[in-house]
């Protein structure tokens, strides 16, 4: 895909879906803009992908303060930003009595207010340039509530991520801004290597496919958003999903 010329925002690009993700955007002659909270491996894609490809920005999108401060620094640095994909996130499994206050707010505030914070920033500028593409990453657990991988705090997080993806689409469109998302199942990548065998096996029974998403196979419907080949295409949800959830 061609992203020739265009400065595209990355969370968490620095590990699983989101690396694919960033590496796409280079393989597409692109500038793909890191923000993630671990540096080290952040760098390493950068100097794998050349640091002329690559920028890195370091910050724990828990924060609000630090989070607003980034992107709008990053704004700062670049000018114009052409693409923002919110991928950052966190899981978690505990059964809804075991939810904690404490872990439900991280939850929230790592997959849903950076979401929303990261937008706010971005979104007068990209409406100003009339031109912005905007892709959020849910999860099929959002549509199930849980039961795959994640549980409540994370199901409710990553429906909040599909409720924001359609307003934003709605005030958009007339500026020019596209608004996405992507609802995975099962990939494989750090933040499910460590999973017991047990449990998933459980889950591949219920992916007609069969089997772990490549993070490669979520980056690709990714990037065709974030690429103009979906021009005609915003506030629509897609199921990349191996087959889980096949509605209307
Ligand atoms: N892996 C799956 O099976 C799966 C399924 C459905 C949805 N998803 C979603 O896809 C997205 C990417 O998941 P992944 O599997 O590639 O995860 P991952 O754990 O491999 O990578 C997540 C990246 O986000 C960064 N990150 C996490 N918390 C952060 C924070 N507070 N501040 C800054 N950076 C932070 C990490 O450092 C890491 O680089 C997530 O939103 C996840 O919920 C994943």
């Amino acid at each position: 895909m061609d992203f020739e010329g265009k400065k595209i925002i990355i969370t968490g690009g620095a590990s699983g879906i989101g690396k694919a993700i960033t590496e796409g955007v280079v393989e597409g002659k692109g500038h793909a803009i890191i923000v993630d909270m671990n540096m080290d491996t952040a760098e390493t894609v950068r100097q794998h992908l050349g640091k002329e490809n690559v920028s890195c920005y370091k910050a724990n999108l828990a924060d609000k303060q630090a989070t607003r401060e980034v992107f709008s620094k990053i704004l700062e640095d670049f000018g114009q930003i052409h693409g923002l994909v919110n991928n950052a996130g966190v899981v978690s499994t505990v059964p809804f009595e075991q939810v904690t206050q404490e872990e439900w707010d991280k939850v929230i505030a790592i997959n849903l207010t950076s979401v929303y914070t990261a937008i706010n920033v971005l979104f007068p500028s990209m409406k100003a340039n009339g031109y912005g593409r905007i892709v959020n990453v849910a999860s099929v657990a959002a549509k199930r509530g849980g039961g795959l991988l994640g549980t409540s705090a994370y199901a409710a997080s990553k429906a909040g991520v599909i409720g924001l993806t359609k307003a934003v689409a709605r005030e958009g469109a007339s500026f020019g801004v596209a608004c996405n998302g992507v609802c995975p199942s099962l990939t494989l990548t750090p933040m499910t290597a460590g999973m017991p065998e047990e449990k998933r096996e459980k889950i591949l029974a219920t992916i007609p496919l069969g089997r772990g998403a490549n993070p490669k196979e979520i980056a690709n419907v990714v990037l065709f958003y974030i690429s103009d080949l979906a021009s005609f295409v915003t506030g629509e949800i897609s199921d990349v999903d191996g087959g889980v959830t096949m509605d209307g």
